[in-house]
């Protein structure tokens, strides 16, 4: 059988950006599956929503909820610790917080610049530094996602900053990727489009501004756009990233799936 109900059960899931919207869906969905989830975030409120939605959508979940910012070292180390302590040793990282602050490079605020660069490329390398080691001195392997971009492929207007960060995790996938898979350990990358959650209507808005145009109009243009005509759902996103986990993806090694509704086609 390609595809068991069984196969996450017990397995561990530590998934950065829990609190937003694909983060949230993936932790509840790990959760339904069985897996042991350790959310991390740095709203504590919503952190505790989603660790209580998990419980109850998984009655054989253990759950822990890590508040955290992953910019910081300190932090960082405690996440690893905690999530470890927890629910066990991490079979599975997720590395999906991420932020946008897109705008065009003439008005791109150096702070702004940073802040990309430091949580989507820098600080999620040095998170998964810090599992990989732990999953390297197990000798168990593992899976790592990283949750990427359709940006991490190809320029957008408007998101230097935001592309480029994407563009470094995608290197940063395929570069580890083949030191990791020596200790059985698959990374790979998913690259979304847009998807229906808060960074999305966020984006949608400022193009919206720029333009001078209502968000709705913004958003029917998107959609028009897509030869799918429709926007990605965060559920979506969710499946792809559990597939390349899952050992039906054995042999797929520094990939990044896109999930573009068809908009982007080549390789
Ligand atoms: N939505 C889209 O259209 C789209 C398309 C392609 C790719 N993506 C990527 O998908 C991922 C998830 O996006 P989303 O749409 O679910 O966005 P979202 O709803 O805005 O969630 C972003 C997450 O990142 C976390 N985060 C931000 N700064 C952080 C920090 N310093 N430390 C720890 N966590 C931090 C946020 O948690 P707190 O605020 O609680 O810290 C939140 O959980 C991102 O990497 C994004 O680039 C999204």
């Amino acid at each position: 059988m390609i595809f068991s109900e069984e196969q996450f059960v017990g397995k561990h899931l530590l998934i950065t950006g829990a609190t937003g919207g694909i983060g949230m869906t993936t932790a509840l969905k790990a959760a339904e599956l069985g897996m042991h989830v350790s959310l991390t975030g740095r709203n504590q409120d919503k952190l505790q929503e989603v660790a209580d939605a998990c419980r109850r959508a998984g009655d054989s979940a253990r759950v822990t909820a890590i508040a955290a910012d992953l910019t910081k070292e300190e932090d960082r180390t405690r996440i690893v610790e905690e999530a470890e302590a927890g629910g066990g040793p991490i079979d599975y990282l997720v590395n999906n917080a991420g932020i946008a602050k897109g705008t065009v490079l003439e008005r791109l605020e150096e702070a702004d610049l940073r802040d990309v660069m430091e949580l989507n490329f820098t600080s999620t390398v040095l998170l998964t530094q810090e599992v990989f080691r732990h999953m390297k001195a197990r000798e168990t392997g593992g899976g790592i996602v990283n949750v990427a971009s359709l940006s991490g492929l190809r320029g957008v207007h408007g998101a230097t900053a935001y592309c480029g960060s994407k563009f470094a995790l995608i290197g940063f996938t395929q570069s580890f990727a083949y030191e990791a898979i020596e200790d059985g350990v698959r990374v790979n990358a998913v690259c979304p489009g847009f998807v229906e959650t808060g960074m999305a209507k966020d984006i949608i808005k400022r193009k919206a501004e720029r333009e001078g145009i209502s968000f709705e109009n913004k958003y029917d243009q998107i959609v028009d756009g897509l030869p799918a005509k429709r926007i990605t759902r965060p559920e979506e996103v969710v499946n792809s990233i559990l597939y390349l986990l899952s050992p039906a993806a054995v042999n797929i090694i520094g990939e990044s799936l896109k999930i573009s509704a068809g908009a982007v086609m080549h390789g």
